[in-house]
């Protein structure tokens, strides 16, 4: 493919046909992603890959914990505190959650999520409906392939610079190939069920999720959010 061809396709993907991906696939993804600068060629990141029959585990596992979240947050008070301290539900993820978004960047926020739900014809007022569609994320939207992005803590906010940037040449790699992805930050949210199954050194903190495989024809993976407009990404020059 044309290199702005890969770049226009490239959408989030939250269907997945659950065609197996070969391995030898994914590392050319991987192997691909390796090529993108970083900060003194220090490559502050590192990747947990899950796929095969180890998938199915880790779905599982996932979608309980978000069950199990998703129960608590409507509970009253007391069984929330109970909750917290049995353990499991609460996320236990190396970057707490985004509960509250700044105010100049919410209405996209907004825009977006309303975006997918109509175009998935869930009324605004359906929480169900809403919460469905959220659990979709820790089922890994049925992909065949999920993998973990971490970024080395000691170079702060300049690793996940770093990782952002392996981030998006992984995706662009894998849409040139015929692979679909979706990077999740709801993938973050715990970190334990990734820490039980890889050795992921001490400094390393769990930035976000990926799911990867081949894109289903569903009207889910039509979904294109609004960008903004080339004079809203333009600073204005000071007048004075
Ligand atoms: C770091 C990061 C985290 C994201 N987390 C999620 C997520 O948890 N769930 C989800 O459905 N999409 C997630 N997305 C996808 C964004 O919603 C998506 O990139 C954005 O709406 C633009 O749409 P596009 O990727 O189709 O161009 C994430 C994207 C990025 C880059």
């Amino acid at each position: 493919m044309e290199f702005r061809d890969v770049l226009h396709q490239r959408r989030s993907i939250r269907a997945f046909e659950p065609t197996p991906v070969p391995p030898a696939l994914v590392d050319e993804v991987l192997a691909d992603a390796l090529v993108s600068p970083s900060w003194s060629n220090t490559q502050p990141y590192k990747v947990a890959v899950v796929s095969g029959a180890e998938v199915e585990g880790l779905r599982q596992e996932f979608r309980e914990r978000f069950q199990r979240l998703a129960a608590l947050q409507r509970a009253p008070f007391w069984k929330k505190a109970l909750g917290a301290l049995k353990g499991g539900a609460m996320p236990d993820g190396d970057f707490r959650p985004i509960l509250r978004y700044p105010e100049d960047l919410q209405p996209r926020r907004v825009a977006t999520g309303l975006g997918l739900y109509r175009l998935l014809g869930i009324g605004r007022e359906d929480r169900a409906a809403r919460e469905e569609q959220m659990a979709r994320n820790f089922i890994f939207f049925d992909a065949p392939v999920v993998m973990f992005v971490f970024a080395h803590k000691g170079l702060g906010v300049y690793s996940a610079l770093d990782a952002g940037i392996f981030l998006q040449s992984l995706m662009l790699s894998a849409t040139d190939r015929g692979l679909g992805t979706c990077a999740q930050g709801a993938l973050a949210l715990w970190r334990s069920p990734v820490a039980q199954r890889f050795e992921i050194p001490a400094p390393y903190q769990l930035l976000c999720g990926v799911s990867m495989g081949y894109p289903a024809d569903a009207p889910v993976n039509r979904f294109r959010p609004d960008r903004q407009s080339l004079d809203e990404l333009r600073l204005p020059p000071r007048t004075q």
